[in-house]
């Protein structure tokens, strides 16, 4: 079987952002990110600042607009800070638009080539969920920083890595009754499969609930949970976020790390706030778990927070930052995996309680 759209991983994250340079300083303090490279009116780009963030295999751009005409700024003012672009390393950048557009998705950005001193890059990008695109990038043939236009930063302070290593996946929420045509669409566009479906009864509190699909592409180079809210007797957590959000988008994106201990108590050091998980949590998880599979002291994860999930094919390791801007939008989730390919259906339980604490204390409960 051949595969008609190959993906070699993902690419790069730009967020549309409102200030990009104290976005850039926040996830370089915060979270360990490298300041790599940067574009803006010194280079020549006239509309918008761009700075390129790297830690291990990860590539996260902030992107903000200069003027109130700008798209990007539109964009931050609609949804506050958020991901504009999951873009997507291909091979051939032609073709993966080519395949897409002719199994249905809609054109976001014919292929195009941008070219400079280190080679050429194709682009190409079609729309997905709400404002978010994705963006095929063929880099091949280019060996500079990041993409023509772009230049390496100078006299930045190198930062403090905290262990990322790759993205694991990115989640969205979408629109109550979506859930099913966005499975859809990466089954049909991307040619992915379904790879896990939580359902309300396995999702819920007393309040709140929710549903996910979780389609990949059968590597498990790319994973993109999709959830939706569902009928509770107060506002779910997703329902929450797209009233802030205002459309569908993304919600978290899991940052893998090969020692989740340190990477945490690097970033808490760093000031990054985490959801608390009771103490009665890890009680119940010294009897729930077989420890005798799992090498991590259970003190030290409850010293930091960490929750542990188990399933046939091993464990994971897995914690949740609060929201990173003021809008209780988009988080992230750090994640060390030890054979279990799962997403921690265990510990959802104890994590919307702690999403709906401090639901409750926005007023949003
Ligand atoms: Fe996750």
């Amino acid at each position: 079987m051949t595969d008609l759209m190959p993906l070699l991983g993902y690419d790069y994250i730009e967020f549309y952002v409102g200030n990009a340079r104290q976005a850039a300083h926040y996830y370089r303090t915060a979270y360990g990110f490298d300041v790599v490279a940067y574009a803006g009116p010194e280079h020549g780009v006239r509309d918008r600042c761009s700075y390129v963030l790297q830690q291990g295999n990860i590539r996260f751009v902030m992107t903000a607009g200069l003027l109130p005409d700008s798209e990007i700024v539109r964009h931050a003012a609609l949804h506050g800070d958020g991901v504009k672009d999951v873009a997507f390393a291909v091979p051939d950048a032609e073709e993966a638009f080519r395949v897409a557009v002719e199994r249905g998705a809609e054109p976001y950005l014919e292929p195009w080539v941008e070219e400079d001193e280190h080679g050429k890059i194709v682009k190409s990008a079609i729309k997905a969920y709400g404002e978010t695109i994705h963006t095929f990038v063929d880099r091949t043939n280019y060996s500079g920083v990041f993409m023509p236009g772009y230049k390496p930063t100078q006299h930045q302070v190198p930062a403090q890595p905290a262990g990322l290593t790759l993205v694991d996946h990115v989640v969205c929420n979408v629109d109550l009754g979506d859930m099913d045509k966005w499975a859809n669409y990466y089954a049909d566009i991307m040619g992915f499969t379904q790879l896990h479906h939580f359902n309300d009864e396995q999702i819920s509190t007393e309040f709140t609930a929710l549903m996910s699909k979780v389609l990949w592409d059968g590597t498990g180079r790319i994973k993109m949970p999709i959830n939706e809210p569902a009928e509770g007797k107060k506002k779910s957590q997703i329902e929450e976020y797209l009233d802030y959000y205002q459309t569908a988008g993304v919600q978290h994106m899991a940052l893998a790390t090969d020692d989740i201990v340190e990477t945490v108590r690097h970033m808490r050091q760093a000031g990054v706030r985490f959801l608390t998980t009771p103490r009665t949590y890890y009680d119940e998880l010294r009897d729930r778990l077989d420890w005798s599979t799992i090498d991590a002291n259970l003190d030290q994860l409850a010293e930091l927070g960490i929750l542990v999930d188990q399933d046939d094919e091993g464990y994971l390791l897995q914690i949740f930052t609060k929201s990173v801007q003021d809008r209780p939008t988009v988080f992230y989730e750090i994640i060390e995996r030890h054979g279990s390919r799962g997403f921690g259906i265990g510990n959802f339980q104890a994590l919307f309680e702690a999403i709906e604490r401090d639901q409750e204390a926005r007023g949003n409960l």
